[in-house]
């Protein structure tokens, strides 16, 4: 099918190359032109791991292709994603503006045959409607022009070209993003319109049918078809329980921290009852990143708006700006006065294996650390891989983790990456003032360090 993504992101950009590697014919569209640069010669801007071997391929085999002309997207796609960014304003409601650029966008270069519009971003409910006004407004204004050069007859709806808008959340992980485009839970779509959800059947049938599965043995993908609006609300739904769940186990590891329980013991034993389950149960500093913190938010705000105030999430919000901290907090019971210390942070990224720093917990710990006077440093693999910086402040970046080491009084693990298991932790301990170190994650074999000459602290444990 021909498919054109506008935005590509960490979303756009995945759907866009995994849709091309499974035969889709893809045209992905970005107003960034530096982005556009670096893709149209085979880069992709951010890191996620197989990304850029799926994009290489779909590239040479012809089915991929950049662009910054959205019209020419337009003209190709029969599906038509809306994969732009919807970041949080300051008042925590989701910022629609690049959506409503785009939908205006789509609608004035909407011609010829029936399109489906998909919002492949996490909008706010009812935003299926309010797309499909934007892009009729967009049509309008197209035809306005065009009359005004004496090109035509003032629209009528008759003559509005057809399409469909749906909904069809993306639940994909940072880290796992290809993976979890082929081997999705569910695959939710929303809309009115038979035709518009055939088309969609059609074009995820490959992955529907496990064709590009790590196990292709398992039945088909379940394929939800809902309204609108309750597509939309399952994504902010999903991502709300799993930051409650997260919330949840942090609130239980700090009753664990002064009951004497080890929290790791207590989420085994929980998420071993299967309506519990195991999975996001790990406690540690907190969620971050670019969607639950704003996820939450939004649907907080949603609520609010509709009259309705929200106790369960608001809550589980505030048990995670608390867990922000609770590495500082851990530090002051062992350093006692931070003012003129030296700190460490193992990992900047909000998870392992992104280079996205967006709301990261490790952002709030530096802010903090410098607040009560200390100094810190800090070592993230993908930072020093790619140099980047993200405009960190306040922190020294370290090219690697034993420069990093050396002179802290403390390490926090603030990123569970999978090579800070395996670090050298003897140097480590014998390059610092004071070999402490705060496993923010859970993530370190406490044994190991303590015999490395580390004061090791958990969190819950
Ligand atoms: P992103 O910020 O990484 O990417 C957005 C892209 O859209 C950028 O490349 C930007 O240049 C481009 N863009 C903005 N305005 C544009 C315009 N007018 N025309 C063309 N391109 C434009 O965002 P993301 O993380 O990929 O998220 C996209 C959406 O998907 C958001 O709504 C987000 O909530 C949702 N989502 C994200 C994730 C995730 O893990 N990042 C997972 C599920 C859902
Ligand atoms: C999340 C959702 O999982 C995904 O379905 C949605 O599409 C986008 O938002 P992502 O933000 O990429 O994905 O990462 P995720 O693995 O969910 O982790 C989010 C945060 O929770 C991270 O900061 C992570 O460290 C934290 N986390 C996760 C925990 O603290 N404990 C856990 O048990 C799991």
């Amino acid at each position: 099918m021909r498919v054109c993504v506008i935005g590509t992101g960490y979303v756009g950009l995945v759907t866009g190359a995994c849709l091309a590697h499974i035969g889709h014919h893809v045209i992905c569209v970005d107003n960034n032109e530096e982005k556009v640069k670096l893709m149209k010669a085979g880069q992709s801007p951010i890191f996620e791991p197989g990304l850029s071997e799926i994009m290489t391929g779909a590239m040479q085999a012809g089915t991929l292709e950049f662009t910054t002309d959205i019209g020419g997207g337009v003209a190709h796609g029969e599906i038509l994603f809306i994969a732009v960014g919807t970041p949080p304003l300051p008042t925590g409601e989701s910022d629609t503006r690049y959506v409503e650029a785009v939908a205006r966008s789509i609608g004035a270069h909407l011609d010829g045959g029936y399109k489906v519009i998909v919002n492949k971003s996490t909008v706010p409910i009812g935003s299926g409607d309010w797309v499909r006004m934007i892009v009729l407004d967009g049509i309008v204004e197209r035809q306005k022009v065009l009359v005004g050069a004496g090109g035509g007859e003032v629209t009528t709806l008759e003559s509005v070209p057809a399409f469909d808008v749906v909904s069809n959340p993306e639940f994909l992980r940072e880290g796992c993003a290809v993976y979890d485009t082929f081997n999705p839970d569910r695959i939710v779509l929303g809309g009115s319109s038979s035709k518009a959800i055939a088309m969609m059947q059609e074009l995820y049938a490959p992955i529907i049918e496990r064709q590009y599965a790590e196990d292709k043995s398992l039945p088909p993908v379940p394929v939800l078809a809902t309204d609108i609006s309750s597509a939309e609300m399952i994504k902010y739904a999903a991502n709300a329980f799993l930051a409650t769940k997260i919330s949840f186990i942090n609130e239980v590891a700090n009753i664990c921290d002064r009951v004497g329980a080890d929290v790791t013991q207590v989420a085994k034993g929980i998420g071993l009852d299967s309506r519990i389950g195991n999975k996001f149960l790990q406690a540690g500093i907190g969620w971050g990143g670019s969607c639950f913190p704003k996820d939450v938010s939004a649907l907080i705000h949603t609520a609010d708006d509709y009259g309705y105030d929200t106790h369960l999430l608001k809550a589980a919000v505030s048990v995670n700006q608390r867990q922000r901290l609770i590495a500082v907090e851990k530090l002051q019971q062992v350093l006692k006065i931070l003012k003129g210390k030296t700190v460490g942070l193992l990992g900047l990224t909000f998870k392992p294996d992104t280079d996205d720093m967006r709301d990261a917990p490790a952002l709030n710990l530096i802010e903090h650390l410098n607040r009560l006077g200390a100094k810190v440093k800090a070592y993230d693999p993908i930072v020093a891989q790619s140099g980047m910086r993200h405009g960190l402040t306040g922190v020294l970046v370290e090219t690697d983790p034993e420069r990093l080491a050396d002179g802290c009084d403390a390490l926090v693990l603030v990123t569970d990456w999978q090579q800070f298991r395996n670090l050298d932790y003897n140097k480590m301990a014998s390059l610092m003032t004071n070999p402490v170190m705060i496993d923010g994650r859970n993530y370190l074999d406490r044994e190991a360090l303590q015999q490395a000459g580390f004061y090791y602290v958990g969190v819950g444990r």
